[in-house]
């Protein structure tokens, strides 16, 4: 049996994955989340009655310690982070006491017998783009904003935990994400939201800044590969998709999918965090994934469904 620790469980990746380790009825999964952004209902029940949830704030050593002597975990998955370009940009503090929290599940992991920590770092690490596409090993690190810098040393700890301790670790590098769960703030929840209801979708500045969108089934879905096949031990993956597109080519689309009568409308730029490109090297993921990545108008068109669900 795994006993797996899954933080930030109510969160968008985090309980999309714990939904799919429950399906493993040789998973017996404990989500530990402070609901700073998760919902609870986020939570999933398990299919084999293998979830529990405690909520908990990991950066508190009092909070999490006690459920790390209570469980023994031989797996970590930790997600719990503070998110968002807005939010991280107008806490900084707060952004940074997550690292207390990667120092309190790595000391807890390795004193409590945990075979390996599984880390949600970003594609923020990379910063303004020094090359493209951003490849794991080659492309260096700029990292600035103290999001960025906080998923930098989470990295640099793992290493140095595997190194003097040798608690094997994985790291995912996530690009930018979506799916049906994704809070409200997010660039795809937020067009999807103003299209639906008639209202302008506002872009920062000329909206000429890229992104890459992965499916969450295709992040979860290469991530528990590389978990039930052992790979990417001590080692890097980006997670995400190559197909790169402007903010308003993303904007166009959503209005073409919903049919919507909304206008684009255009804000200042951000004065910060907007990184001009961002587009992975994803041929390791690729592998684990071991099929197509799900198309963008493929996804947008999931969503609006999941969302007509809910509305209707
Ligand atoms: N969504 C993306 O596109 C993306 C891209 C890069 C990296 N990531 C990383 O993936 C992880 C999950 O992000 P998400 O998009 O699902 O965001 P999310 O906000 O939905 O999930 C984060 C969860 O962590 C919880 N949390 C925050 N601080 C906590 C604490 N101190 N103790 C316990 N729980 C805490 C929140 O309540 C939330 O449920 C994060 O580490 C994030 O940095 C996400």
């Amino acid at each position: 049996m795994n006993r797996i620790l899954v933080s930030g469980g109510a969160g968008f990746i985090a309980s999309e994955l714990a939904e799919k380790l429950s399906h493993n009825e040789a998973n017996r999964i404990v989500v530990v989340d402070n609901l700073q952004t998760g919902l609870r209902e986020n939570v999933p029940q398990g299919k084999h009655d293998n979830v529990h949830f405690i909520k908990c704030d990991v950066n508190s050593w009092r909070d999490i310690s006690s459920v790390f002597f209570a469980y023994r975990f031989n797996y970590v998955f930790h997600y719990a982070a503070t998110v968002g370009v807005q939010r991280t940009i107008d806490n900084p503090v707060m952004v940074l006491n997550d690292i207390n929290g990667i120092r309190n599940i790595l000391d807890l992991s390795k004193n409590t017998g945990v075979k390996r920590v599984y880390f949600s770092s970003s594609s923020e690490v990379y910063g303004e783009p020094v090359e493209i596409p951003q490849n794991e090993l080659t492309t260096p690190l700029n990292s600035k904003l103290p999001y960025a810098i906080v998923k930098n040393i989470g990295e640099a700890y793992l290493r140095s935990y595997w190194q003097e301790f040798g608690l094997e670790y994985t790291v995912f590098r996530f690009f930018n994400t979506y799916g049906a769960r994704q809070s409200p703030d997010f660039v795809i929840s937020k067009f999807l939201r103003a299209a639906e209801l008639g209202e302008d979708i506002t872009v920062y500045g000329e909206g000429l800044q890229t992104r890459t969108f992965c499916y969450i089934d295709d992040n979860v879905d290469a991530c528990l590969a590389a978990f039930y096949e052992n790979q990417v031990v001590n080692d890097v993956v980006n997670i995400g998709s190559n197909k790169e597109m402007t903010i308003i080519e993303l904007a166009q689309k959503i209005v073409e999918i919903t049919g919507s009568s909304s206008r684009i409308v255009h804000l200042p730029p951000l004065e910060e965090g907007d990184m001009t490109r961002r587009m992975p090297d994803n041929s390791k993921m690729m592998q684990l994934l071991g099929r197509d990545l799900l198309p963008l108008e493929d996804g947008i068109r999931r969503l609006v469904e999941a969302r007509s669900g809910i509305l209707g």
